[in-house]
């Protein structure tokens, strides 16, 4: 892989503050296991939006995948597919979602509201007869990150011959993605009416933004600093995770992602209150390394070590796993 496409992949805004502190904080917080619980074979199987999954382990969405593959996002899918999760794409994606969705696993669609109303809902008519079964709407990008090592390698468009499929108009033409810094709830009530799918919003990390979103009949929330590629300086994605659940209350599904990397971490993650995660690097560099099958492994992996993980826990089933089994260490 050229150096500005790794970077691109690894890289975070700013300082990389964000970045770093999504990984430190999963090594500050500590299992405190239960014993004689007696869990016999653990079960994993998640529910989410009608989806039955095996493993709480989603992938979360991110962009040109064939700059890591020439498999692209559809290699992606089918490691997803294959080790019994979701894949969620991105609107980014260097392949179209039909060509994606072959794949056939349950996918969601990630994305940006533009500011042109009529080729969102365009957009969202796309993914959804393309048969993406939740819309995650990314919240936390009314501008693009920062990102120095972009900026220091001049990586602004993709080479020639990949464009973002998904952004083509009715003309043929492929749009660049605009970020849009007019976004307000208003535009979630105007997508309720353009979809029926559940609207995931992604990039929560205030609690009243939480509250805001169960009033606004949002149906799921992805806690996210977008990995560190956003607001360098932001909390940490599993530090903001409690507030935002028990400003939720459980009255829709609450997801994390940023920095899981071992099953130990998605334990950790799902004790503190959220129902899934999804892994985004992980995946992009079990990608680059060997397309499909090696997403398959990674996803395994995690699976495999968070299985272990409840084990020794003491917990059978994921909603077993309370806030009370982890502390902060000294
Ligand atoms: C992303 N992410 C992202 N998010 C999104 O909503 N739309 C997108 O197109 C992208 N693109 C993207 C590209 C790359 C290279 C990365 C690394 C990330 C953010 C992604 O969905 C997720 O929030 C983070 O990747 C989670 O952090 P980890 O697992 O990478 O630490």
């Amino acid at each position: 892989m050229l150096p500005a496409h790794a970077d691109f992949f690894a890289g975070g805004a700013g300082e990389e503050r964000t970045l770093r502190a999504n990984l430190a904080a999963y090594d500050r917080l500590r299992i405190v296991p239960r014993v004689l619980r007696a869990t016999g074979d653990r079960d994993l199987r998640t529910t989410l939006f009608g989806a039955e999954l095996a493993t709480p382990v989603l992938v979360a969405p991110t962009a040109f995948h064939l700059l890591a593959h020439a498999g692209g996002e559809a290699a992606t899918a089918q490691g997803a597919v294959a080790a019994g999760t979701l894949m969620v794409v991105s609107m980014a994606a260097t392949q179209p979602v039909e060509r994606i969705a072959e794949a056939g696993g349950p996918l969601w669609f990630q994305l940006y509201p533009q500011p042109d109303p009529v080729f969102t809902a365009a957009v969202v008519k796309r993914a959804e007869a393309a048969g993406c079964r939740a819309l995650v709407v990314t919240v936390d990008s009314p501008v693009f990150g920062r990102r120095d090592r972009d900026l220091r390698n001049g990586f602004t468009t993709l080479p020639a011959g990949l464009a973002c499929e998904n952004m083509r108009d009715e003309t043929g033409r492929v749009r660049s993605i605009e970020m849009n810094a007019t976004l307000g709830w208003d535009r979630i009530a105007w997508l309720r009416g353009v979809t029926g799918l559940p609207i995931v919003l992604k990039g929560v990390l205030h609690p009243a933004d939480a509250r805001l979103a169960v009033e606004h009949g949002v149906d799921g929330l992805i806690v996210s600093n977008h990995g560190g590629r956003q607001l360098d300086g932001a909390i940490a994605s599993v530090d903001a995770l409690p507030a935002v659940a028990a400003a939720v209350r459980r009255r829709i599904p609450v997801l994390v992602d940023g920095g899981i990397r071992r099953g130990t971490d998605v334990l950790v993650a799902l004790a503190l209150g959220a129902e899934a995660v999804l892994v985004g690097r992980p995946v992009l560099d079990a990608l680059a390394r060997g397309g499909a099958d090696a997403v398959r492994e990674e996803l395994e992996r995690l699976t495999a070590e968070l299985d272990h993980a409840m084990a020794l826990a003491g917990a059978k089933r994921p909603a077993e796993l309370t806030p009370d089994l982890v502390a902060v260490a000294g």
